[in-house]
Order: structure tokens, then C-alpha cells, then sequence
């Protein structure tokens, strides 16, 4: 559709405040999403926006099938998942570090043989232990991560740090980092040619702020 509001993939979820605030600052006002946390479609007609909200994860699906025509995704969905989209713009928010991290006082040798990783990343995770030439097997999880290693499913976990107080609280110490996260704008290859003028005043607005 070459007409009609934008629509724009939000992840709910820790970056939704903060991009709340960022949107707040380029006189974009987003704060209907905070208003009404169950409801996953809202229209703007005062900035022809339409707002998904949904999964981390899924934004950058919603905008390579251009279900959305931008999105807000970290940098740690997008290497994950290596979708073909345009990222025009870092946003400075969702700042977090991809780490290898493992309980403390118990280091794993990597010559034990069958060490196991728990990650919600395993394609990050797997390039990781590649390129270290570490032999390991790769557990997918979908959260709570930290327990892997107090539950003796994995040594090691690979997962987003921020404040470091999930960690600490489950006595587990980084040992390496993957990854700097933040979040990105994201748009859709077709979207960028037919929504040209609403794509490129979004980012002027946002390009002014961040
Ligand atoms: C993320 C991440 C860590 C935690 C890190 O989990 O997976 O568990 O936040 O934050 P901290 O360093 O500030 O403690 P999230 O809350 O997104 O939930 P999840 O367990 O479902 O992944």
C-alpha cells in the first residue's frame, strides 16, 4: 500500500519505554502504548502512524514481509536472524552486551569435552564458539537463561547483560563479550521505495534526536 499511515513494528518489553521517550523527543507522541498494555494495533492519525506491538524478536519478520514498513529491532535479533532489511539508524537505546557467562568459582575447561551452552542466540552463539575454536553443544532456550547452568543443563550461557543484577543474583560472572546491543530503526526494502516521504521525515525526526 502506497497510501495510508505507516506502520510501525514496536518490541514490547524493556525497549518500549525507552523508545516511548525517544519518539516523545522528535514530537512523536507514543504514549497511548504505555496507556493500554494489552492492546497490540494503535492508530495515530494525528502522525499517520499505525503502531504493532510485538515480540522482539518478530520485528524484523513483520518488516521483511512488510507486514510493518519500519521497526524497532536490537542489533542482537538482527545478527541472529540476518534478515534482508535497510538499518539506517542506530537509536542509542536498549544498550545491553551479549556475554559468555558461567557460575563462579566453577570455570569450565574447554578441553572437558561436550560443554553446553544455553542461549535464546544459537546462531550467535554457534559463530562465536567457531571462531574460538571451541567444540560445545548449543542449547536453545526462550528465557530465564540463567538457570541453565544452576540446573546443570549447560556450563555456560551466552545472554543479554544490562545492569548485571540477574547475574550477580544467581552467582554467575561474565567471562567474554559477543556483542555492544542497541536498538535499531529498521525498514522494509519496498517500503523504502514506495514510502519514501513518510520514511524520510520519520528518520529526519528521529536522526535530530538521538
Ligand atoms: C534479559 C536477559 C537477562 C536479563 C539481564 O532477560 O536475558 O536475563 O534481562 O538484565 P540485567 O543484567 O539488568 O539483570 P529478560 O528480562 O528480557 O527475560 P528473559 O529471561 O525472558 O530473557
Amino acid at each position: 500500500m502506497t497510501n495510508g499511515p505507516l506502520k510501525l513494528a514496536i518490541p514490547k518489553g524493556r525497549v518500549l519505554d525507552e523508545a516511548v521517550a525517544l519518539f516523545g523527543k522528535a514530537g512523536i507522541d507514543l504514549s497511548a502504548l504505555k496507556a493500554n498494555t494489552r492492546r497490540l494495533i494503535f492508530e495515530l492519525p494525528a502522525h499517520q502512524l499505525r503502531v504493532l506491538v510485538v515480540r522482539d524478536a518478530d520485528v524484523p519478520t513483520y518488516v521483511e514481509y512488510g507486514a510493518a514498513d519500519v521497526g524497532i529491532a536490537g542489533r542482537d535479533v538482527l545478527e541472529e536472524q540476518g534478515r534482508d532489511l535497510y538499518e539506517p539508524l542506530d537509536l542509542g537505546i536498549g544498550r545491553c552486551r551479549l556475554c559468555v557467562a558461567e557460575p563462579a568459582g566453577a570455570r569450565a575447561t574447554d578441553d572437558e569435552g561436550h560443554l553446553r551452552y544455553a542461549t535464546k542466540f544459537p546462531n550467535l552463539t554457534r559463530r562465536y564458539l567457531e571462531k574460538h575454536g571451541i567444540v560445545a553443544d548449543v542449547i536453545k532456550l526462550y528465557g530465564s537463561i540463567e538457570l541453565g547452568p544452576l540446573t546443570g543443563l549447560a556450563h555456560r550461557i551466552v545472554d543479554l547483560v544490562s545492569s548485571g543484577e540477574t547475574l550477580r543474583q544467581h552467582k554467575l560472572v561474565e567471562v567474554d563479550t559477543l556483542l555492544e546491543v542497541s536498538a535499531r530503526l529498521v525498514v522494509n526494502r519496498a517500503s523504502l521505495k514506495l514510502r519514501r516521504a513518510p520514511i524520510d521525515s520519520l528518520l529526519a525526526r528521529l536522526r535530530a534526536v538521538v
